[in-house]
């Protein structure tokens, strides 16, 4: 594809091919709550023909909780245990789509983790984005304060740095989650 920007880590991989193929083969989806991750990823596994699959849905799994009720009964340090965990659990899996929870990155552990397992892809919005997508939802425990914009800049201001280790950055604001897909995959698909 002339003229089009090569995601950092396929240009600096100039070593072992099959290594390169096996974390190409999957992709994962990192950003802040409400940024898209669940919907495009589901989206973009059905293009792709891969299983799509959600860290928080295997943590409530795994635990038989909400994440609700974990973050109010156990705590947000054993929820991101349990996160590390599960990402712990995926290695060596292939053609998976993989959703993740926003504050995964938090932990140092998790990112290298996600670098094992597939090509990284920050889903990015502003945080006025960010309030229209999640205003009316409930089941977010970070966000059921009396000023959830203020929360979700503060919020962002200490992942972002976290967010941009990701091999390829999708700015998303005004976009249509076809249209979010389409550019993954011209963007990272098109480089397997
Ligand atoms: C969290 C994001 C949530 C969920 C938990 C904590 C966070 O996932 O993991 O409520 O710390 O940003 P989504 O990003 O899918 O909402």
């Amino acid at each position: 594809m002339p003229g089009q920007e090569i995601p950092k880590r396929i240009r600096d991989d100039k070593g072992d091919s099959r290594r390169r193929n096996s974390w190409m083969n999957n992709f994962i989806l990192i950003g802040f709550m409400g940024s898209g991750k669940t919907e495009v990823g589901k989206r973009l596994a059905k293009r792709l023909g891969y299983t799509f699959m959600d860290t928080d849905l295997l943590i409530e799994e795994k635990t038989g909780k909400s994440i609700s009720d974990i973050f109010s009964k156990d705590g947000e340090l054993f929820f991101r245990d349990i996160e590390t965990l599960i990402l712990t659990g995926l290695s060596g899996i292939n053609e998976h789509v993989i959703s993740t929870g926003g504050g995964i990155v938090t932990k140092k552990e998790n990112i290298l983790l996600l670098k094992k397992t597939g090509f990284i892809i920050w889903l990015k919005a502003s945080p006025e984005t960010i309030l229209k997508r999640v205003g009316s939802e409930t089941h977010r425990p970070l966000l059921k304060v009396d000023n959830p914009l203020e929360k979700i800049k503060k919020l962002m201001s200490q992942r972002e740095q976290s967010y941009s280790e990701a091999d390829l950055t999708i700015d998303t604001d005004g976009l249509e989650v076809e249209d979010i897909v389409n550019n993954i995959i011209r963007q990272a698909a098109g480089w397997k």
